[in-house]
């Protein structure tokens, strides 16, 4: 047997605050640097940012904000399977470019004028495809239709008021052939029809216009907003649901993905699922060898985040730089991304993840004070919060996500909690965040001279910080008077 004492010999293992970039040569002007990325071997990113699955930051207004902005959010599970299913079509509908048959409001030829004139009021829309019994187009009417009726002739019927000679198209309508239709007639929406003429969808100009102020948003190859969903380490059912649903990244959610079992389960949802399969949390080389033989994605984190009492409570865990860089060791191998789960607090962190080897990285406390995050704000001494909380803490565990933990879920008040439940401060919108960490990342680049997410991996260098040096990275020796948006001297 080896002496014990040799135990201690240890390898030095590094967080963010050991390191800093090396400032290199460059000719990269942060605004051009280019943040696309890989979060999953088949899904591409136009920044590098996840938002956590935890059930303070993850529902589908969040991950409907992060696709927009270019990133993914991971939604979290702390809902029933049903939930989770309204939840992924909400977020692949939100800027789908055809309405779908079932969401489009639609008037009937014999109802009265001043009866649809409610109805379109009620749903929020300006006009509706008007259809016969068996769904056929037989007209469109809008508001403009109807106004001149409403005030002599309110029982006059649709029949009378829509315009009969309506500009359809197929199912394959792309939103430049469907804006060009538009301007060409001087309509503002154009009825989706089959063969028949059955209603089968609708196009607005304000869907299409909607569309167009999200020009760096994450898509699927069929122009729909990407979603990631996590799913428990042993929830096969709910895997299947969640790609049926249409997820395009599944996110097998442990807190310790070399446990064996976890990996013998992602393996079979892997081969029973259409959409990408990341599997975390791991931070080591030997777990990171476990699963590149089937993992689309590794997600690293093993009691980094800011809520995580992991490392306390079980006396285990990786600081994250060094976690990062040994799994991104085997995953590049494999050309597998990385995604950096937890710690975060500044854009900085952020490159420097990506720099020790990730594609993209992962946060939970810098969201969870969004509008975006799930939640009302809360008033404390005269200062806006919102709730934030780990999916280890003893309320989430109650709400549903022990076995993240691979604890049993009936244990109610005997649980061994890994985190905590907290405030952090109310952020505001979650696009001027991601537009503060994005920025901040570019700079980063612009430091190390890097064009590009692969770049940084290639180039950058670390340099490791003493505690002197880094109360001399911080501002230090002034009174701070007015807040800047990406530093807050409390954190
Ligand atoms: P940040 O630092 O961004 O971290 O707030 C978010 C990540 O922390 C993980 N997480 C937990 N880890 N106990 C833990 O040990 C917990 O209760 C807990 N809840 C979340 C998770 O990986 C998340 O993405």
């Amino acid at each position: 047997r080896e002496p014990f004492s040799e135990k201690l010999r240890v390898p030095e293992s590094l967080t963010f605050d050991d390191v800093l970039l090396r400032p290199m040569e460059s000719r990269v002007e942060p605004d051009d640097a280019n943040v696309s990325t890989r979060v999953s071997k088949n899904v591409q990113l136009n920044i590098p940012i996840l938002s956590a699955a935890m059930d303070t930051v993850t529902e589908s207004g969040m991950a409907i904000g992060m696709a927009r902005e270019g990133g993914l959010g991971v939604l979290h599970r702390n809902m029933d399977a049903e939930m989770m299913v309204h939840e992924i079509e909400r977020v692949k509908r939100a800027d789908e470019l055809v309405i779908r048959r079932e969401d489009v409001v639609t008037a009937k030829p014999g109802q009265t004028i001043s009866d649809v004139d409610e109805m379109m009021e009620r749903a929020g829309v300006s006009g509706a495809p008007v259809v016969d019994d068996d769904d056929i187009v037989l007209g469109i009417i809008s508001g403009t239709d109807i106004r001149p009726y409403l005030e002599v002739g309110e029982s006059d019927e649709v029949s009378e008021a829509m315009t009969d000679e309506v500009i359809t198209a197929t199912r394959d309508v792309s939103a430049r052939e469907a804006l060009e239709l538009m301007y060409d007639h001087k309509i503002e929406r154009v009825p989706i029809v089959d063969e028949d003429n059955h209603l089968v969808g609708l196009v607005t100009m304000q869907g299409i216009l909607q569309r167009r102020e999200h020009e760096n948003a994450a898509r699927d190859e069929d122009g729909r907003l990407v979603c990631g969903v996590a799913v428990g380490p042993f929830d096969r059912d709910r895997a299947q649901k969640a790609d049926e649903a249409g997820a395009d990244v599944i996110f097998i959610d442990c807190a310790h993905a070399h446990n064996l079992n976890v990996i013998d389960t992602a393996r079979e949802i892997k081969e029973t699922v259409e959409a990408d399969v990341v599997v975390g949390n791991v931070g080591t080389r030997e777990a990171a060898e476990e699963l590149v033989d089937f993992a689309d994605g590794i997600k690293v984190g093993i009691g980094p985040g800011s809520i995580c009492t992991t490392r306390v409570v079980s006396g285990s865990g990786m600081p994250q730089i060094s976690a990062v860089a040994e799994v991104a060791d085997v995953a590049s191998e494999y050309d597998i991304p990385v995604i950096a789960d937890g710690g975060i607090r500044y854009s900085g962190d952020a490159i420097k993840a990506i720099a020790a080897g990730a594609d993209a990285v992962m946060l939970g406390s810098f969201f969870a004070g969004t509008d975006e995050a799930p939640g009302r704000v809360i008033t404390m001494n005269g200062k806006k919060y919102k709730q934030y909380r780990g999916m280890g803490s003893v309320g989430a565990m109650r709400s549903g996500g022990a076995d993240r933990y691979l604890k049993d879920d009936d244990e109610d008040e005997e649980y061994v909690p890994e985190g905590v439940e907290a405030a952090t401060p109310y952020k505001g919108s979650l696009a001027s965040e991601l537009h503060q960490l994005v920025g901040g990342m570019q700079s980063g680049m612009g430091y190390v001279g890097a064009e590009t997410i692969p770049e940084v991996k290639e180039r950058a260098k670390f340099v490791r910080v003493s505690s002197a040096g880094q109360t001399e990275g911080h501002p230090h020796d002034v009174m701070i008077t007015d807040e800047a948006p990406n530093y807050s001297p409390s954190e």
